[in-house]
């Protein structure tokens, strides 16, 4: 019975180092210690053994007895202080924990800005096309064959084989007038707002991706003085009201005459500083009254109507508002540099 005394010992043992929760606890007990449990078959058994043997079986019987008692009492308090400590780990004095919640990107925001102030000047949001046919793009803008910019290293050419036209990337906004243009006869406002891409090598002033907003307006005796004044509106809205603007001479295949706009640097005000290259003034977009070709192509009356149309580089724009000194910044997700935009 001894042997059997000490193998019932070392099974309590081994038992006891599984006890992790009050069920298990409450397992062992039942198995070990209750009335219909291993000790007391032991202490059973026990009355019918000889006299002789009584006095020490006895004590190793006692010994076993209390030795399980004790592991069980000390589990019980084990687990109780365990459990009023998982209780108190919430400490309702500390301060709430903070979530970063996002925000729309500046991109985002500047778009929806811009498309804002034109709204009040009565223009229309139309979303072109990121994938365009190479007759939007280049052909009905009046870019002949042979214009640089149809050159495979400036545009994605999409794979169009089998289809009836080819196929790309945007490189501009500008195939969203076409578009319009097709839909609907004169007057027109509308603003056109979107990615393009170029295949340009990466640098801190360019991407092959980026984004401009297009505007056109085409009505009776629209004329280029309307598109300054359009412009200067523009850059007092965005800008801020003591801003300059000015425009110098410029070629577009798709406007007639073309200019490009300055602004007075943002960051100098005129002075001369590093952003503006030390001449005071940062040009910001391409634009032109519209080229009577285009709107034969169109099949708008180009005696009767007029139009003007430009297109503003959005990233470029925003460097120069706010200084920002590379483009990739817009696209790194750093949320350090977008969190200054809130
Ligand atoms: N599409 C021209 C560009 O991407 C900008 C432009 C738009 C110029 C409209 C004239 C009129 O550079």
């Amino acid at each position: 019975m001894l042997d059997r005394i000490e193998k019932l010992r070392a099974d309590i043992l081994e038992e006891s180092g599984n006890i992790k929760s009050t069920d298990l606890l409450e397992q062992f007990r039942i198995k070990f210690l209750s009335r219909k449990g291993l000790l007391n078959d032991l202490f059973e058994e026990f009355k019918t053994i000889d006299k002789t043997e009584k006095a020490k079986v006895g004590k190793s019987l006692n010994d076993l007895k209390n030795f399980a008692q004790n592991i069980f009492d000390e589990k019980k308090i084990q687990l109780t202080k365990s459990k009023e400590e998982k209780k108190s780990v919430t400490d309702y004095t500390l301060p709430g924990r903070t979530y970063n919640i996002g925000t729309k990107h500046l991109i985002t925001q500047a778009l929806e800005e811009i498309t804002s102030i034109f709204e009040r000047i009565g223009f229309k949001v139309y979303d072109g096309f990121e994938i365009e046919d190479e007759y939007h793009n280049f052909d009905a803008l009046n870019t002949p064959d042979y214009h640089p910019s149809r050159d495979m290293q400036d545009t994605f050419y999409l794979e169009s084989k089998g289809k009836d036209k080819r196929y790309l990337l945007r490189t501009h906004t500008s195939p969203g007038q076409i578009r319009v243009m097709e839909q609907q006869q004169p007057p027109v406002r509308v603003i056109v707002p979107g990615k393009c891409y170029r295949n340009e090598a990466i640098s801190s002033r360019s991407l092959a991706v980026f984004h401009q907003v297009e505007a056109l307006y085409v009505d009776t005796n629209v004329t280029f003085r309307e598109l300054k004044g359009t412009l200067d509106y523009f850059a007092k809205e965005f800008f801020g009201k003591d801003l300059k603007t000015r425009m110098r001479p410029d070629y577009f295949p798709f406007t007639e005459p073309s200019a490009e706009v300055d602004v007075e640097c943002y960051l100098c005000k005129g002075k001369g500083c590093r952003i503006c290259k030390y001449s005071g003034w940062l040009e910001i977009l391409g634009c032109g009254m519209v080229d009577p070709n285009v709107f034969d192509i169109v099949g708008y009356d180009s005696e009767k109507y007029t139009g003007y149309a430009f297109g503003m580089g959005i990233e470029r724009t925003l460097m120069i508002k706010h200084g920002i000194p590379d483009i990739r910044m817009f696209y790194e997700n750093d949320i350090r540099f977008l969190k200054q935009f809130k």
